[in-house]
């Protein structure tokens, strides 16, 4: 499956991702800027902190409680904040679209 990842110049850049990666993993294996993962994806860090493309955040499943007061310590979050590693690439998420944050501290 294709996830674009938008920069924060505005260039965008398209990876080819395995099905039950977490998109997290797909930045971070690629070098993606601002994406950083520290934990591994177990909710704890928050800086994998990214936007979700608008047309595609109501194909996300909700996120958790947990996820939501983690979204709200970092940096600049919005209404199109989640946590990259809390999303699965998936048949249905081919084509996914998210912005890289400014900072993740
Ligand atoms: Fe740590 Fe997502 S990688 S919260």
């Amino acid at each position: 499956a294709k996830v674009t990842f938008i920069q924060l110049n505005g260039d965008t850049v398209m990876v080819d991702a395995e099905f039950g990666q977490s998109v997290m993993e797909v930045a971070v294996n690629e070098g993606i800027e601002n994406i950083i993962g520290e934990c591994g994806g177990t909710m704890s860090c928050g800086t994998c902190h990214c936007y979700v493309d608008k047309d595609w955040l109501n194909k996300l499943d909700s996120p958790s409680e947990l996820e939501l007061a983690i979204l709200e310590g970092s940096v600049e979050p919005n209404q199109f904040s989640r946590l990259s590693c809390q999303i699965r690439v998936s048949n249905a998420l081919d084509g996914l679209i998210v912005s890289v944050p400014s900072a993740q501290f």
